[in-house]
């Protein structure tokens, strides 16, 4: 099969979509398509298209490390089912990885670039990529899984009323509520200060957005934790986090289950809290499942 490459413009989106909801066969990918490609683009970055016969036949965005400039990430990578074996992904991550170097890029990680993510890496059950990705060079060097949390009845444990904890949080002095944008500058700097950079850009793309939000606890004017969700995707929860002065007095799950309780009211079945980190707190406080399991890729350049 003759194909050409080209940079990726304005123009080929509709098309870039087209084809992402044919190649992601993860039914929720193919869905969220549009919100995943807008917002991987939202970031400076490469993108490049295969042209197979005068039609898109391949697509792949990239990006630089938002926390270091030496570093070049793969965001995205998607051949038409039938244009596949044909070496498309092969010459687009070749071309990817020269304009990454040609950006400073050292090495290149098949992994998500926080805040604009849509995956932590390549979920496992996409094998081809995985095929792909080792036949290219990269090496496995993470893993990285979501929760799913059930959504879809009344009684789920993700579900629970959370009214009780708030009253005894009260009464400590801690009051819970939802962030609206003037909130943003102190919540971004508590996430900067106590976590990193990329949480900030996800408190900041979560915050008054349709189809997305953020919940935070105080005392007095310091933030004590905040949870988000909506960000990386729409039916993705995170991230979240406590100071850690004020772990352990139930904020923690009070957060998670507000944001939880609105994603529920907006339509939502299902939430995948994405990239984790405490299984145990997710089973315990949202009765949350790993599902999504992620390999995260790596080459030198
Ligand atoms: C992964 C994907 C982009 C590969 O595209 P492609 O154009 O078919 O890949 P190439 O033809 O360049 O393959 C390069 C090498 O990868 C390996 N490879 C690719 N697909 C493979 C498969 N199904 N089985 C085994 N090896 C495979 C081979 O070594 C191949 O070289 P070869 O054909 O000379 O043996 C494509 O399968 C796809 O779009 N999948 C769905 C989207 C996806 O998974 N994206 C990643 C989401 S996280």
């Amino acid at each position: 099969m003759d194909f050409s490459i080209a940079v990726l413009t304005d123009a080929d989106v509709p098309a870039v979509l087209a084809l992402c909801r044919e190649a992601l066969d993860v039914p929720e990918d193919a869905a969220e398509a549009e919100q995943i490609v807008s917002r991987l683009r939202e970031q400076p970055g490469v993108g490049f298209v295969a042209i197979a016969d005068g039609t898109l036949a391949g697509v792949l965005l990239g990006s630089i490390s938002h926390r270091d400039s030496s570093v070049g990430h793969i965001d995205l990578v998607a051949v038409r089912p039938d244009a596949r074996r044909h070496g498309i992904a092969r010459a687009l991550v070749g071309r990817a990885e020269g304009a990454l170097a040609g950006k400073g890029a050292a090495e290149v990680l098949l992994a998500g670039n926080p805040p604009y993510y849509a995956w932590p890496g390549i979920d496992v059950r996409y094998t081809p990529a995985i095929c792909a990705a080792i036949a290219l060079g990269y090496e496995q060097d993470r893993t990285a899984w979501n929760m799913t949390a059930d959504l879809s009845y009344e009684k789920s444990p993700a579900l629970r009323p959370t009214e009780a904890a708030e009253e005894r949080l009260a009464a400590a002095g801690v009051t819970v509520r939802r962030a609206v944008p003037d909130d943003i500058d102190a919540l971004a700097g508590f996430a900067r200060a106590n976590f990193n950079d990329g949480w900030a850009g996800e408190i900041t793309h979560s915050v008054g957005r349709e189809g997305a939000g953020c919940f935070f606890a105080t005392r007095g004017d310091e933030v004590l934790g905040f949870a988000a969700y909506g960000s990386s995707r729409p039916s993705w929860f995170g991230p979240m986090g406590t100071a850690p002065a004020a772990q352990g007095l139930g904020i923690g799950g009070v957060l998670l289950r507000r944001c939880l309780r609105e994603q529920h009211a907006a339509g939502l079945s299902h939430t995948q809290i994405g990239w984790v980190g405490p299984v145990p707190f997710y089973a315990t406080a949202a009765g949350a499942r790993i599902e999504r399991v992620f390999f995260l890729y790596q080459k030198n350049l």
